[in-house]
């Protein structure tokens, strides 16, 4: 495969928990990703436990510094958050803050990037109120929801000791969201190596008539 369209989806989310139902959930989306021919690297909730957001500052943590890195080099996003008390959690919302670092870059925020959404909860009513949270956050960084998101019950057990997921269903989504996340970012990387190409010179030369003019001589 050309390397540009092996693209690199970045996964953030999780809770400070190591081996949470969220990061679990995260973890399968990207194992479909790299399924689909991506790389893929995780950036789970233990390793989102970042200073508060400062935009007054510009010293960032190691841990800041490589989660704002991996924002500029991914090609999709994959967020996963548990619903509290009926929306994201302060953890998932500070490290999402972090994208203000690229404010000033050429592509700023998640302009033009797939964002693949997870949310788990303990029942339903908090899963969709986080999930549209979520995507008005994309929105709000320009960024391109795909069109299924993972909404997971976590009120039963979802994922076995081994971290394979127990339900059909949720194991659908979330592999949905990790292949729409690809599909979308080979789109956008073939458009930009499309737009970059030079212009097609027909057959002959500068200047030979094209096929189409010949055929209708
Ligand atoms: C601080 C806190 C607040 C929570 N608030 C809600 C809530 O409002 N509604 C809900 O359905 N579940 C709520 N839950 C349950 C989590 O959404 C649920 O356990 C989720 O699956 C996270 O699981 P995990 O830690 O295994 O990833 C809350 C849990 C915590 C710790």
């Amino acid at each position: 495969m050309h390397q540009a369209l092996r693209p690199l989806i970045l996964g953030i989310g999780g809770t400070p928990r190591a081996g949470s139902s969220t990061e679990r959930a995260l973890a399968l989306s990207l194992k479909a990703a790299a399924e689909a021919g991506a790389d893929t690297l995780l950036i789970s909730g233990p390793e989102l436990m970042l200073p508060m957001y400062n935009p007054g500052k510009t010293e960032r943590s190691p841990e800041a510094a490589r989660l704002v890195d991996a924002f500029r080099r991914c090609h999709g996003v994959i967020v996963a958050s548990p619903a509290y008390h009926g929306t994201l959690s302060g953890l998932v919302k500070n490290a999402l803050d972090y994208t203000e670092d690229l404010r000033t870059d050429d592509r700023v925020y998640f302009d033009g990037l797939a964002v693949g959404l997870i949310v788990c909860a303990g029942g339903w009513q908090a899963g969709g109120q986080t999930l549209a949270t979520l995507r008005g956050i994309a929105h709000a960084l320009r960024g391109w929801p795909t069109p299924l998101a993972a909404m997971l019950n976590t009120s039963t057990r979802l994922f076995d000791d081994a971290g394979e997921c127990l339900d059909l269903s949720s194991k659908f989504q979330l592999q949905a969201v990790g292949q729409q996340v690809v599909e979308f970012a080979r789109m956008k990387i073939g458009a930009r190596v499309e737009a970059a190409a030079p212009p097609h010179t027909p057959m002959g030369g500068p200047g030979a008539p094209s096929r189409l003019s010949l055929s209708r001589g």
